[in-house]
């Protein structure tokens, strides 16, 4: 494909290698990150995921010894041979990733055959033939992680993904090959040392981590160019930095959008919403989100209201607002083919819908009927979209949730060869198809901050790598069972790995009918996921947090409410991660790197840097046997008990327990209770400091700002800077760093395991602490 290597220039940040048969490009965007690109497609990068290279000035030397080129960074060296064969070492002369050299080896399959293959979602004879295709050496002892919403373990040693945004229907087993995103993000772990790989191309494309051949691990794509990133660590933290600062960082959302949410297909017509919402305030349940889903819309026309089911919906959506809901609704790429309908007239005059190769407008089926398909690859059809969202805004509209947009069909999938106009270059439905709902929630998150002026709400079903700039995620068409709760866990530390940060599942489950006790459990998971929604389908069992008993109803309203607690929590978390990209469900291993018993915990995660959340998963289990990692001393949340972390304990969990621990030394906020956000104005700073008996220092910011606009990025907004350092005397210090013009007037603090014996200083004043709490006038 290669041949050897005959020369190579250097411009710039870029090495050019000239090969017998090709030119290879190699770009040094840092000193720790690199990308590969060889144009077999296209002469230039068309990428989706990846707006603006950061190319600060890298400095590097280049030798070339008609063997090996080497090129070497402080950080990296990197040995780059014949056929494009790489090899990639750390500055210690450590290996981090070598090229695998020998041929495609797959394990004898005796008697593979059809239906197992069909289960798995892959052909198991035989192997796919890519057109582009790197094989990596895979080691004993290497752990894998990232690629999105994945079923199965966290670790995906072993697994096979295949990468083409599919809508299946049928309960998501295991091994299934294919969900409704692709983010071709992998990293690896070996020896304490992260590495990430980003391969940018979005055709159909594969990612085998041992389960072809254990001696190696590949990806592949049937097209397209070879496009990939290589990024060093060493922390899986940095990784996902790097990896963040390539395609985005999940963006502070609205505060409201951190409540609880409430979803049924579908509450209508708009008597049925007003119950729910009214039961809401009635049963003292927390709740900010209603959403509605297809049925609201006339024939599922999108941007039209059925007025029959939703008379005004203007005056509606104000009642509801008056009670402090928010009103999401859902949106189908989808438009059905209809004279007379605006939206179809609009899209087929103005050119907007995708076309067969003759130029027709293609049609398939979906929700609607016989409907047609945006072009969301023109930029003029996005702009067009864009405009339909101020249609719901201007109604009252507060979010768009964006279904359907892999796009699902439900005739036969679109295609290959369905056209799209990328702008001036056709492109067909094959290389564009894992993109497709990405650039729909592109257009959609323009439309809506054009209309608001405030940070766009946007849920979607399909992504490709990158989608979180603009939208949060759910899982799909998840199942009411336990192996789903269960797998649940895995699939959103892997989806935060993957610079998901803001995502959730359908809790209590979509599909199938929900027990009081999964409902249970499920809510006590709920509480900790950045997106807090409980949605079913349309037929199933009710499910909503008093749809079974006094018991059930109870807890889901402890668990919802203990959410609200730490809504001021998640909101400083995700003001970090839009700086560093950091997940907010994350699995252990990410704090707790050194520790390797971390490496494999599908059923534990942190809930940022101060808080562990060990759910109960199995039915009938009121036991759980919870790992507190090495490093931290862990507080039981409910009885103050303090552990030594680095230990294997087991906790009592009666229905109504879901282990939770507090690092030993976190300062965490407390939110208010309300019944939804803002209904009560925070005028008081509350902080729960959780001592336990070792000595130590720790800092915390905390923000604050109006919560929705985006003013924040200007500094209208309050830092809040806490240092806390326990020795003979405990000493708080408070920094504030005023830029929002509302300020809390005071600040409470609770002392949670303070020894009696103990002095308490805040900001240098020694304090009289009743009841192991004080207020201090700010
Ligand atoms: C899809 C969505 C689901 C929604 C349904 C009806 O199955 O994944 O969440 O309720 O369509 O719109």
């Amino acid at each position: 494909m290669f041949g050897k290597i005959l020369n190579y220039e250097v411009s710039e940040n870029k090495v050019l290698v000239n090969y017998e048969k090709i030119q290879s490009t190699i770009t040094l965007i840092n000193e720790s990150v690199v990308n590969f690109f060889v144009p077999f497609h296209r002469e230039e990068r068309n990428s989706k995921a990846v707006e603006n290279v950061l190319n600060s000035e890298v400095k590097f030397e280049v030798k070339f010894d008609s063997k090996v080129l080497n090129i070497k960074t402080n950080v990296l060296s990197i040995n780059i041979y014949d056929d494009f064969k790489v090899d990639i070492y750390n500055s210690k002369g450590e290996i981090l990733c070598r090229d695998y050299r020998g041929e495609r080896d797959p394990f004898r399959r005796l008697g593979a055959n059809s239906t197992l293959a069909a289960e798995e979602g892959h052909k198991l004879e035989g192997h796919e033939e890519y057109k582009i295709y790197v094989s990596k050496v895979m080691e004993n002892d290497m752990y894998f992680y990232g690629l999105g919403e994945r079923t199965g373990s966290l670790n995906k040693k072993g697994y096979h993904y295949r990468n083409w945004n599919t809508d299946d229907p049928t309960p998501h087993g295991e091994t299934y090959a294919q969900l409704y995103k692709s983010i071709p993000f992998l990293i690896t772990l070996k020896d304490e040392e992260a590495c990430g790989i980003f391969f940018d191309n979005h055709f159909e494309s594969h990612f085998d981590m041992g389960k072809e051949n254990s001696n190696y691990y590949y990806f592949g794509a049937v097209d397209g160019n070879l496009d990939y990133y290589f990024m060093y660590g060493p922390t899986i933290k940095e990784v996902v930095n790097e990896y963040t600062n390539l395609t985005g960082k999940t963006p502070l959302p609205q505060l409201w959008t951190l409540g609880y949410q409430q979803c049924r297909w579908s509450y209508a017509p708009q008597e049925r919403t007003m119950e729910i919402a009214k039961a809401f305030r009635e049963k003292d349940i927390p709740c900010d989100t209603i959403y509605l889903d297809i049925d609201y819309m006339d024939g599922f026309r999108v941007f039209t209201w059925d007025n029959k089911k939703f008379g005004n919906p203007k005056e509606f959506l104000e009642q509801l607002k008056e009670m402090g809901f928010k009103v999401v609704t859902i949106i189908d790429p989808g438009v059905k083919v209809d004279k007379g309908y605006k939206i179809y007239d609009e899209g087929l005059k103005e050119g907007h819908f995708a076309t067969d190769k003759d130029g027709i407008v293609y049609k398939n089926w979906v929700w609607p009927g016989d409907s047609v398909f945006p072009d969301f690859m023109n930029s003029k059809t996005r702009e067009w979209w864009a405009g339909n969202q101020k249609i719901m805004m201007d109604l009252g509209v507060s979010g768009i949730w964006n279904d359907m947009n892999e796009p699902a069909s439900f005739n036969g999938p679109l295609p290959d060869d369905v056209v799209f106009n990328n702008d001036g270059t056709l492109v067909t439905h094959k290389e564009i198809h894992n993109v497709y709902g990405h650039m729909m929630d592109k257009a959609t998150y323009e439309g809506i901050k054009r209309a608001t002026n405030k940070r766009p709400f946007i849920v979607t079903r399909a992504c490709y790598a990158g989608t979180q700039k603009y939208a949060t995620v759910w899982t799909g068409d998840n199942q009411s069972t336990w192996e789903h709760l269960r797998m649940s866990l895995p699939m959103l530390m892997n989806l935060g790995l993957s610079g998901m940060a803001f995502c959730g599942t359908d809790v209590g489950g979509f599909g199938h009918d929900c027990t009081p006790e999964l409902l249970s459990r499920w809510v006590q998971v709920g509480a900790f996921t950045p997106l807090f929604r409980n949605h079913s389908t349309i037929g199933s069992r009710e499910q909503e947090p008093w749809a079974f008993d006094k018991t059930t109803e109870d807890i889901n309203r402890k668990y919802i409410k203990l959410r609200y607690k730490l809504i001021p929590y998640l909101y400083d978390m995700m003001y970090k991660c839009e700086e560093t990209g950091e997940p907010i469900i994350r699995p252990l291993l990410f704090n707790y790197q050194n520790d390797k018993k971390t490496y494999e915990i599908n059923d534990e995660f942190n809930f940022g840097d101060n808080i562990l959340v060990s759910p109960v998963v199995e039915q009938g289990a009121r036991h759980k046997l919870v790992y507190l990692p090495e490093g931290d001393n862990w507080i039981d949340y409910w009885t103050g008990e303090e552990y030594k972390g680095g230990q294997y304990i087991i906790k009592e969990a009666p229905l109504d327990i879901c282990p939770i621990f507090i690092k030993s030394l976190s300062i965490i906020p407390v939110g208010k209770e309300q019944n939804y956000v803002g209904e009560n104005n925070d005028d008081i700073l509350t902080l729960n400091i959780y001592l336990g008996k070792e000595n130590g220092e720790s800092t915390y910011t905390h923000i604050l700002d109006d919560g929705e606009s985006f003013d924040y990025k200007n500094g209208k907004l309050n830092k809040y800077i806490i240092n806390c350092k326990l020795k003979e005397e405990l000493r708080i210090e408070l920094k504030e760093n005023i830029g929002y013009s509302k300020n809390y007037n005071k600040i409470k603090i609770i002392l949670n395991n303070l020894e009696h014996t103990k002095k308490v200083f805040f900001n240098n004043k020694e304090i009289e602490v009743k009841e192991n709490q004080f207020i201090v006038e700010l």
